[in-house]
């Protein structure tokens, strides 16, 4: 199976089609939303693969699993089986990748774990009591949200002395002794956090020139969706694995860029002429979203943004009715507001409940929603929210696994002692980890080794 040059010309427009076609040298399309970004990058990889390229030479890395499955499952419409043999993921899907094969080179066993936010919390608390840190004094959850702002940052506990002045502040000399603890044990656990995955995918590429050349190699041609939205590791990530083709093709829109609290550096995508230097530059002004009304409210938005370079869209769809603006008094009054709105929509105008969607700003508010529709009686379905391995249920069965395979791991052990309930109170737990520290085993191994 393979995508036609008729395809290609029916289901793009004049500059969606040069983007996909322009495949010998860096491309970067800047463009706003609902332009066909993703949709341009989606063909491009179909149409290297008509092309003759292997797609092992391939690499698209999207922003969530979700997007790495839709674009796959599209690809493999348009070419067929040979779709999955392409590298398609997010950044830390690949990362994970390449770690699983080669984390010995840095010190990490490939059956390595990944702790989530409950884990990380219980091995602060674990280290702060070892250490004697009162936990009145400084929050263990305070502690870890500064180790992971550094984190993110790319600041390892050696440099975090230039990150924060802890020669005057007690918290962040506090912190930083911490850090440097927590830093050890996930090793010595062979686990590893969320940001340790993007961490250790760069260091593993930067420390083995032997391995940053297998992949540079094989990546003769690199996509990456949102690049607004890359931090300083992914970007260095980026540079590595393209150094040997420099082949990118990146697309973005520096008017979304919303992860600037989670490391992005907007000017990832406005150096990327920069960087490399025979960059053809795409724009994209037709939106295939959105109505004109819609279109022009968020213009005359992010027109305020002082990094914005500035855009076009016009919409191809009509010019839709007008945006309203209801102030509540408080998110109750704005979830009833909105259930009577929805009411209306169904009994008078004949819409459908699934043709109705409603955005929050931030998780919590969706327990207001779900209780005011409850009282309206109207169905509905929460996106997102707690995914699978998330859920309490699975991340216990996980640990007890993990526990089997590796009896080092403390952190599981101490999710699963009480479950199901064993009645095995605080005090003793404590005594548990403090007796297995002093022998410098795993609390497994004492329970074990004293079942008397
Ligand atoms: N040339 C086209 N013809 C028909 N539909 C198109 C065309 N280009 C894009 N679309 C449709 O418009 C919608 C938006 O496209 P897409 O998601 O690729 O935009 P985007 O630029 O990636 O948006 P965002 O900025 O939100 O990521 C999709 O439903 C896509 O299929
Ligand atoms: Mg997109």
């Amino acid at each position: 199976m393979m995508i036609s040059s008729k395809q290609i010309k029916d289901d793009l427009n004049e500059e969606q089609q040069q983007a996909v076609m322009t495949v010998d040298s860096p491309v970067l399309v800047l463009a706003g939303a609902g332009s066909g970004k993703t949709r341009v990058l989606t063909y491009r990889v179909a149409y290297l693969i008509s092309q003759g390229i292997s797609p092992f030479n391939i690499l698209a890395v999207t922003f969530t699993n979700k997007a790495a499955g839709e674009m796959k499952s599209r690809i493999k419409e348009m070419i067929g089986k040979k779709a999955d043999n392409i590298w398609i993921g997010t950044f830390h899907s690949i990362c994970m990748r390449i770690l699983r094969r080669d984390s010995g080179r840095i010190g990490y066993d490939s059956s390595f774990v990944i702790y989530d936010v409950k884990d990380k919390l219980t091995l602060v608390k674990q280290i702060m009591k070892y250490n004697n840190i009162d936990e009145k004094l400084y929050k263990p959850r305070d502690i870890l949200y500064e180790i992971e702002k550094a984190k993110t940052a790319n600041i390892l506990p050696a440099d975090y002395d230039m990150f924060r002045d802890t020669q005057i502040n007690p918290f962040f000399r506090t912190a930083h002794s911490v850090y440097q603890e927590y830093q050890k044990e996930l090793q010595e656990k062979n686990a590893m956090d969320f940001n340790d995955i993007l961490i250790n995918g760069l260091r593993i590429l930067d420390e083995n020139p032997d391995i940053c050349d297998h992949y540079a190699n094989k990546f003769e041609y690199i996509h990456i969706d949102e690049y607004q939205d890359t931090n300083e590791v992914q970007y260095r990530i980026i540079r590595l694995l393209g150094k040997k083709h420099k082949n990118i093709c990146a697309v973005g829109d520096e008017d979304q860029a919303i992860y600037g609290w989670r490391g992005a550096d907007i000017r990832n995508i406005l150096n990327f002429e920069k960087d490399y230097p025979n960059a053809v530059i795409i724009k994209l002004e037709k939106n295939y979203r959105s109505t004109g009304m819609i279109l022009r409210a968020a213009s005359e938005m992010i027109k305020n943004n002082t990094t914005s370079k500035g855009k076009v869209l016009k919409s191809l769809k009509c010019e839709g009715e007008k945006i309203r603006c209801y102030h509540a008094r408080d998110a109750f009054q704005e979830a009833i507001f909105i259930a009577e709105e929805i009411k209306k929509l169904r009994e008078i105008c004949g819409y459908e409940y699934s043709q109705m969607a409603i955005f929050y700003r931030v998780n919590w508010v969706s327990r207001v929603f779900e209780t005011v529709f409850k009282q309206y009686g109207i169905p509905h379905k929460i996106v997102g929210g707690f995914r699978f391995y998330e859920r309490k249920e699975i991340k216990e069965v996980l640990a007890y696994l993990r526990l089997a395979v590796n009896t080092q791991d403390d952190v599981s052990l101490l999710r699963i002692i009480n479950v199901p309930r064993r009645a095995i109170g605080k005090t003793s737990l404590d005594k548990l980890s403090l007796a297995s520290r002093n022998l410098g085993i795993s609390i497994y191994e004492y329970i074990r080794d004293h079942s008397d």
